[in-house]
């Protein structure tokens, strides 16, 4: 879970992508951050500060010369306040001045006096991106440590395709919460998740799967990202938009994932195996779809798949999940001593709201050496920081 003190200081430009600043400032606030907007005068034209006030229930900052403002005491009040400074979008005119190190505007004047990250959403013109002007005042700030964030190929607002569109706001949130996340406890850790269920092929239009959305094991991804983890997430596949920041491998079967997984944890701290494997599958897939007509009864001889996580063993922790729709404490307690793991999560999949697809699960941890931990129904975010607090302490 993020940390819901947090301030982000959003500085807003001209562009006629300034619009959608204002959901990225809704996502920020629903989220509990302490959101602070400045906007330049263009970015005024395109939108107003009183929408971003009623978004954020905060002042927004408009001009440097604001005798009024909470900031004006102070000119560098916000750039204090600041854990993160964002700005979104930004067009080639403030990335110009802020790699120029001037400060004649309230966010040029912010980053220049800020000691927090700075994250740029470009959205400009596709020439005025690829001019070699732009490029160098990229590649200068990036050598300093800024993170860009797009921008994105689509249409523009001179009505051409080109390079130069806001990248997705999903993008700049995740990217966000990790540059916010960087020093966090899982700092310097490779962590290697799997995610959804795997479908092991009958014949080229049907398989063998199961009910996994992917959704808890992209969140534990998703969480370990924003501590500040290094994460590799296998992902068989799932309708989930990769996370941001976040190194994917998409698998298909559960051979395929054994492979995924070997070649992640040659330098892993921790492996989670949040993934459905499936535990069968079709001896030999046909090569041709198999015609109903032509057959009055089809029996598939089914094979063992590989155990991944009882294979898979190193100088890592090796953590598993348990989907159980009975004796769920026994059970788990049993694939811990069976698979030799560090710490096993169970779910009960028999209750509507925990489980497969579910928004929200229910899970017992236990560990190694038999200490059971029964959590209440909560967010699967919020499950997977509590999964992650466990895997800090065994990482200690
Ligand atoms: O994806 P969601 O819709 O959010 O649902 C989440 C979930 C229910 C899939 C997840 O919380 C979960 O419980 N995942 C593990 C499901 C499972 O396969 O459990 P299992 O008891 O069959 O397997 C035990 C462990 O061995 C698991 O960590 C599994 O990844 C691993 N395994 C299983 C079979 C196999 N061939 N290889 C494995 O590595």
């Amino acid at each position: 879970m993020v940390n819901k003190i947090k301030t982000i200081v959003l500085g807003v430009t001209g562009s006629i992508a300034a619009y959608k600043a204002a959901e990225l400032a809704s996502r920020f606030t629903t989220e509990g951050f302490c959101v602070n907007v400045i906007m330049t005068e263009s970015a005024q034209q395109f939108i107003s500060p009183l929408t971003f006030r009623n978004i954020t229930g905060r002042p927004v900052v408009t001009t440097m010369w604001d005798i009024a403002s909470e900031f004006s005491v102070e000119h560098v009040a916000l750039a204090e306040a600041a854990d993160v400074v964002l700005i979104a979008p930004a067009t080639a005119n403030i990335i110009a001045k802020i790699a120029c190190g001037m400060a004649d505007d309230m966010i040029s004047c912010t980053v220049l006096a800020t000691r927090a990250p700075i994250v740029i959403a470009p959205a400009m013109n596709d020439n005025m991106w690829s001019n070699s002007i732009t490029r160098e005042n990229v590649a200068r700030l990036v050598k300093r440590g800024f993170t860009f964030v797009g921008p994105a190929r689509g249409r523009l607002a001179s009505g051409k395709m080109g390079l130069g569109r806001l990248t997705s706001l999903d993008e700049i949130f995740g990217i966000t919460l990790q540059v916010l996340g960087r020093k966090g406890d899982l700092a310097g850790r490779h962590i290697v998740v799997t995610a959804g269920g795997t479908q092991e092929p009958v014949d080229p239009v049907r398989c063998l799967t199961n009910h996994s959305s992917g959704k808890m094991g992209y969140a534990i991804a998703e969480a370990a990202r924003n501590r500040g983890a290094d994460i590799t997430l296998i992902s068989a596949p799932t309708t989930l938009a990769a996370p941001p920041g976040v190194k994917v491998i998409s698998v298909r079967t559960a051979e395929e994932m054994l492979k995924a997984v070997q070649d992640s944890v040659k330098k892993t701290d921790a492996l989670i195996m949040a993934a459905a494997v499936a535990d069968f599958r079709p001896v030999k897939a046909a090569s041709q779809k198999i015609k109903r007509q032509e057959m009055s009864e089809l029996t598939v001889e089914l094979e063992k798949t590989p155990d991944i996580l009882n294979e898979v063993r190193g100088n890592f922790i090796r953590v598993g999940f348990a989907a159980e729709s009975r004796d769920l404490i026994a059970n788990a307690r049993d694939k811990v001593k069976r698979k030799g793991l560090d710490f096993i999560v169970a779910n009960d999949i028999t209750e509507k709201d925990c489980g497969f697809g579910t928004e929200t699960n229910r899970v017992t941890i236990i560990d190694g050496k038999g200490k059971v931990d029964e959590l209440p129904l909560m967010p699967k975010d919020e499950v997977a920081d509590r999964v992650l607090d466990k895997l800090r302490g065994v990482l200690k």
